[in-house]
C-alpha cells in the first residue's frame, strides 16, 4: 500500500491533458443523441443515476449537453413522480439486455401509476442525485442555463419527483424513504441487503436468461441466486401495477446512501426554487425532517457509522457498507456523527489512503470480495460523494488525497466500472461513462490550493 500512497500525483496542468481526452473520447462514444450509456456493451439504455453524474462531468464539455441529458431523463418520468431507473432505447436490439423493456412492460402494467406510453421504461428507482446534477449544470454556464429557461423546466419534475419520494416510498413511517428492489440504492448485491434478500422465494432459473455474463467476468457479477430473487422482487412490483400502495414489498429496506442523496437533493432543490421564483419552502422542510430521521433512525451506534434498517423487522443491519459513509454529504449532520464518519473511513474497515479509493464493503467483514460488483470492490461513484463529503466538513487533506486517488485510478484502468481496493486492477467493464465523467469533474474543480 505504501506504492500507491508515495505515487506520483496526476498533475493538474500539463499531465492531466492526456487524461482529460482520454474522458472526452469516452463521453463522446457512449452519447446517443439524447443521453448517454453507462456502457455500450453491459448497460446499452439510459440508467438514472448514471445520467446525473454523467451530467456532473458532462457541464465542462458542454453545460448544453448536460442538460439534454438531464432532460432527456427526466422527460421519461411517471406522472406518480418516480424517475424510473432505466430508460429504454427501442434502437437497441431485445435481448442485449436483462431485463428489457419487455419485461418491465411499462405502458401497460405501469399505465396505472402513470407511466408514459413512450419511451418505456423499468418501473423501479436510483438514488435522486438528479437536483443536485441540474444546481450544478446550471453553475457551470448560468446564461445559457436562463436562455434555456433548464432550471424553470426541470423544477417542477424534480419537486414531483421529490414528493413521490416523501409521500409514497416512506413505508417505515417515520419520515425516510425506503428502497424496495436492490436495484433502487444502487449497490444491487452488498452483504448489507443479503438477510432482506433471502427472505426472497427466487423466480425459477429457467424463467430468464442474464445477458450481464456475455459482457462482464462472472466472478465480477452477482450470482445466479441473487439474480433470481431480483426477478421474483420486480415482478411482483410489475403484476401489482407498480402500486406502492398495492404491492406486498417482500424487500423493504431504509438505505442510508439514498437518504443522504435526497437530503443533498433537497438542498439543491430549495435553491433551484429560489432562482427559479418558486417556494424553497416544502424542499427546506423535507431537508431539515429527513436529516432528524437519518441521524436518528439509521445511526448504528454499534458500528460507529450508518447502517441500513430492515423493515420487515424494524432493525438496524449490523454490516458496515460504503452508504453508512455517505452521509457526510449532509449539512448540518451532528458533529459527533461527522467525527464518528471520519474516524470510520480512516480505520480498518474502509482504510482511506491506504486503499484504492473506498471499499464498497467492510474489508475485514465475513462477506468482502475484492471482485464481485457490490460486495467489496471500490466504485468511483461512491469515491466521488465521499470526495464531497470530505470537502464539505473541512477534511481537506483527505479529500485531495481521494481526488488524486480517484483520477489516477480512472487513468491506471481504462475508466474501469470498478476496482479490487487492494490491488487497484479494474473490473468489470472499461469505458464506463461515470468512472470518465466524475474524473473530469475533479479535473475541472481542482485540488483545495486551486479553489
Ligand atoms: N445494476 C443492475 C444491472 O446490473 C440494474 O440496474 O443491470
Amino acid at each position: 500500500m505504501t506504492a500507491l500512497l508515495d505515487a506520483a500525483p496526476v498533475a493538474d496542468t500539463t499531465a492531466a491533458r492526456p487524461l482529460r481526452a482520454a474522458a472526452l473520447r469516452v463521453l463522446f462514444t457512449n452519447w446517443t443523441g439524447t443521453g448517454t450509456v453507462p456502457s455500450r456493451s453491459l448497460y446499452p439504455h439510459q440508467w438514472s443515476w448514471d445520467s446525473a453524474f454523467i451530467a456532473i462531468g458532462l457541464r465542462h464539455l458542454s453545460p448544453r449537453r448536460a442538460q439534454r441529458e438531464l432532460e432527456s431523463l427526466m422527460s421519461a418520468q411517471w406522472a406518480d413522480g418516480r424517475v424510473p431507473h432505466i430508460v429504454f432505447n427501442p434502437c437497441v436490439p431485445a435481448g442485449q439486455y436483462f431485463p428489457g423493456s419487455d419485461f418491465w412492460r411499462s405502458a401497460t402494467a405501469g399505465a396505472a401509476a402513470g407511466a408514459p406510453a413512450a419511451p418505456l421504461t423499468s418501473g423501479i428507482i436510483q438514488p435522486p442525485v438528479h437536483a443536485l446534477a441540474a444546481a450544478l449544470v446550471h453553475e457551470a454556464d448560468p446564461a445559457e442555463s436562463a436562455r434555456r429557461g433548464f432550471l424553470a423546466r426541470l423544477h417542477p419534475r424534480l419537486e414531483a419527483w421529490h414528493r413521490y419520494l416523501a409521500e409514497r416510498r416512506d413505508l417505515g413511517g417515520h419520515g425516510l424513504a425506503a428502497v424496495v428492489h436492490p436495484w433502487e440504492p444502487g449497490l444491487d448485491n452488498s452483504p448489507a441487503w443479503d438477510t432482506a434478500l433471502h427472505r426472497v422465494v427466487p423466480a425459477e432459473a429457467c424463467s430468464f436468461r442474464r445477458a450481464d455474463l456475455d459482457h462482464s467476468a462472472a466472478a465480477d457479477r452477482p450470482t445466479d441466486l441473487d439474480y433470481a430473487r431480483y426477478v421474483r422482487l420486480a415482478r411482483d412490483y410489475r403484476d401489482a401495477g407498480y402500486d406502492d400502495t398495492k404491492t406486498e414489498f417482500a424487500f423493504a429496506v431504509e438505505d442510508p446512501g439514498f437518504n443522504a442523496l435526497l437530503i443533498a437533493a433537497e438542498h439543491a432543490l430549495a435553491g433551484i426554487a429560489e432562482q427559479t421564483g418558486a417556494d424553497p419552502g416544502p424542499a427546506r422542510a423535507r431537508a431539515a425532517a429527513l436529516t432528524r430521521a437519518l441521524s436518528t433512525r439509521l445511526w448504528n451506534p454499534d458500528l460507529g457509522m450508518f447502517s441500513a434498517r430492515d423493515l420487515h423487522d424494524d432493525t438496524l443491519v449490523p454490516v458496515r457498507g460504503v452508504t453508512g459513509l455517505l452521509p457526510l454529504i449532509v449539512p448540518g449532520l451532528p458533529a459527533d456523527q461527522v467525527n464518528a464518519l471520519l474516524e470510520a473511513t480512516s480505520g480498518e474497515h474502509f482504510r482511506l489512503g491506504e486503499v484504492h479509493l473506498v471499499p464498497s464493503y467492510d474489508l475485514t467483514g465475513p462477506e468482502f470480495d475484492p471482485n464481485r460488483y457490490w460486495r467489496g470492490p471500490s466504485w468511483f461513484n461512491t469515491a466521488w460523494m465521499l470526495h464531497r463529503g470530505l470537502r464539505a466538513v473541512g477534511a481537506d487533506g483527505a479529500a485531495d488525497r481521494l481526488r488524486q486517488g480517484i483520477l489516477r485510478d480512472a487513468a491506471a484502468t481504462g475508466f474501469a466500472e470498478y476496482l479490487d481496493p487492494h490491488t487497484g486492477a479494474g473490473r468489470g467493464v472499461r469505458d464506463f461513462s461515470w468512472t470518465a465523467s466524475l474524473a473530469l469533474d475533479l479535473l475541472a474543480t481542482g485540488p483545495k490550493e486551486e479553489r
